[in-house]
């Protein structure tokens, strides 16, 4: 694994996006994955000014988020698939049909998990990976204890995530309890994997999960074990 030190939020912010335009340069029919949260915004802002300026063209790419919650329609404020459309992928004009994030409001759960798993395979698998870590440990929605061979399942938040994503919501209880994830699988399969670190209380979680045991009960540990992951920590948190 790779570890680099960014100095500030914006630091980090600025690291991630080149990495993110390197990787669509490279190749411009990259399959990306993005991550929500207060993490990765300021990312996206920065890979908008890419495009506004023309320096990257995003138009070849396909997409696929992480995670949804599970009750909450696409055009809810809190979805994840209101958040993805408002900060990244209207402004860069990314055509809906290369946008692939689980449906949250789907009738038959455990078919939309195994096809948006066929999905990501249909394409290729995913290029480049987008993390954020939960305070918890939790990579995308895989909480502590989720095992290391899931792959696109249902899972109940823990209180912990409860609790931290309750800021985007009027109280505690309009959190929706349930979300479709990616697993920790499909992660690790992913070619390329950058984890994003910043936001308060993660400076002993990240410590624990890159040079503690390898153990599902810190999902992001599982990462020491990918052949090409980087992880970019804002020190301004340590
Ligand atoms: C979001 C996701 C989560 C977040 C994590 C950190 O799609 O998968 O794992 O990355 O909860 O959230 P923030 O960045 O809000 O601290």
């Amino acid at each position: 694994m790779e570890i680099i030190y960014a100095s500030n939020y914006e630091d980090m912010s600025r690291k991630a996006a080149i990495a993110i335009a390197q990787q669509v340069i490279k190749k411009p029919t990259s399959v990306l994955g993005f991550a929500t949260g207060s993490t990765p915004l300021r990312t996206y802002e920065i890979l908008i000014e890419y495009h506004r300026q023309g320096i990257v063209d995003f138009s070849c790419i396909n997409t696929f988020n992480l995670d949804e919650y599970i009750g909450l329609s696409s055009d809810h404020p809190q979805s994840y698939s209101f958040f993805m459309l408002k900060n990244l992928f209207r402004q860069i004009q990314l055509d809906p049909s290369r946008i692939h994030i689980p449906l949250g409001t789907a009738l038959d759960l455990s078919r939309e998990c195994a096809d948006y798993e066929e999905a990501i395979q249909s394409l290729g698998g995913i290029d480049f990976q987008l993390l954020g870590l939960g305070s918890n440990g939790h990579i995308g929605f895989n909480e502590p204890g989720t095992h290391l061979n899931s792959i696109t399942h249902v899972v109940s938040l823990s209180q912990e995530t409860i609790k931290a994503n309750s800021r985007f919501f009027i109280n505690l209880e309009e959190v929706p309890k349930k979300a479709i994830t990616m697993g920790i699988k499909s992660i690790m399969n992913t070619r390329k994997i950058l984890l994003l670190v910043s936001g308060e209380k993660k400076a002993e979680i990240i410590r624990q999960a890159l040079s503690g045991p390898i153990s599902k009960e810190i999902p992001a540990s599982v990462l020491q074990l990918h052949p090409n992951a980087t992880v970019v920590i804002d020190q301004s948190i340590l």
